[in-house]
């Protein structure tokens, strides 16, 4: 039976300092943010750079304290319990992180990495413990002789692997995945993604996978959030989302895709992360939309327009002005 294992509601986090979106003197990363993921399924988050995607993530993970707001793990508050009641949850998200030249420690072993979430949670020991590790290598498409080597000597993608064997060690319902295949090249990312789709299966996973790329979402997902400027601004099925999008900003990060597509001709999000210009209080994406109406100088609440879908938007699913007949 599916069931919501992760619950956010209301995040709000604000890092000091002069700078983007500063409000005051700091920049509001996430904003009033709202998810629910159900178990046994998989959701895409995607967004510009900038748009609090990861934040958001080190927040759901509880690797961050949010200024507002809670999350609840499989009906717990993780925001607010204590240290020694978060230690065993732990153990149930993981995270796989961008940079599989960066996450891994160098100086060890890659069977010492695997096992380092073992050792953490004392599960397993000596030749026990070595035979996990073995498993888990070879769940990811690895020979047990890997664990004898160190991360210098694979390849991105193989390094990618052995972070998500890490990630698995400790036989997780949930795993986060940020932008997990950006910094491999095509081949690899393909060949990552069969194996997330086979582990899925195996495994009955629950995956929240960031992703700057709607293929890798929609080759993964069942569903998918849209964030801009700190703000989720429209969330439901991918097969719905990516195919016939509500927002604008869905609409243009679609037509933003290599491929030719039926919104090629609403104008592409301008490059780099939101510029904070928009007025006061309006929709974050007053200053970028084809759409936006005096109406939209009040930001939109996020709100269920189609059973299972959310948006954020006073004109929701229109293309552009001059077909709309209300306008
Ligand atoms: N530790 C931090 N200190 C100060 N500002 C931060 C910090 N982390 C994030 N920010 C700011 O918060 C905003 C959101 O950043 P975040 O990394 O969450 O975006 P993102 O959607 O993950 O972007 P990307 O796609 O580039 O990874 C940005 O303006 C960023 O500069
Ligand atoms: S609320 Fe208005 S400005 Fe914002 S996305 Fe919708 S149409 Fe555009
Ligand atoms: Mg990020």
């Amino acid at each position: 039976m599916k069931h919501m294992l992760l619950e956010a509601r209301n995040l709000s986090k604000s890092y000091g300092g002069r700078g983007l979106r500063d409000t005051g003197n700091s920049i509001r990363a996430v904003d009033d943010v709202s998810i629910g993921l159900q178990s046994g399924t998989a959701h895409g988050m995607v967004g510009e750079s900038g748009a609090g995607k990861s934040t958001l993530v080190r927040l759901l993970l509880a690797l961050e304290r949010p200024d507002r707001g809670t999350v609840r793990f499989d009906g717990i508050d993780i925001t607010s319990v204590p240290a020694v009641r978060l230690r065993p949850l732990r153990r149930r998200f993981q995270a796989v992180f961008q940079d599989p030249y960066t996450s891994l420690n160098p100086h060890l072993k890659v069977g010492t990495i695997v096992a380092e979430p073992l050792a953490a949670h004392a599960i397993a020991r000596g030749t026990e413990r070595q035979e996990l590790v073995r498993r888990l290598l070879e769940a990811v498409g690895l020979p047990a002789a890997a664990a004898t080597r160190r991360p210098g000597a694979f390849s991105g993608g193989e390094r990618q692997r052995i972070a998500i064997a890490r990630a698995l060690a400790t036989s997780p319902d949930l795993v986060v995945l940020d932008e997990p295949l950006s910094a491999l090249d095509l081949p690899a990312q393909v060949r990552l993604i069969e194996l997330l789709l086979r582990l899925r299966s195996e495994r009955s996973l629950t995956l929240l996978v960031v992703a700057h790329d709607l293929a890798v979402v929609r080759s993964l997902c069942d569903t998918v959030s849209v964030m801009y400027a700190g703000r989720m601004v429209e969330e439901g099925p991918v097969g719905q989302v990516l195919v016939s999008p509500l927002h604008p900003f869905t609409a243009q990060l679609l037509a933003a895709e290599p491929m030719a597509d039926p919104y090629a001709s609403l104008p592409r999000p301008a490059s780099g992360p939101p510029d904070g210009s928009w007025p006061p209080g309006a929709c974050r994406l007053f200053p970028r939309c084809p759409l936006a109406s005096d109406i939209c100088l009040r930001e939109p609440d996020l709100l269920e327009t189609v059973p299972g879908r959310r948006v954020a938007c006073w004109h929701p699913g229109q293309k552009d002005r001059a077909t709309d007949p209300d306008r």
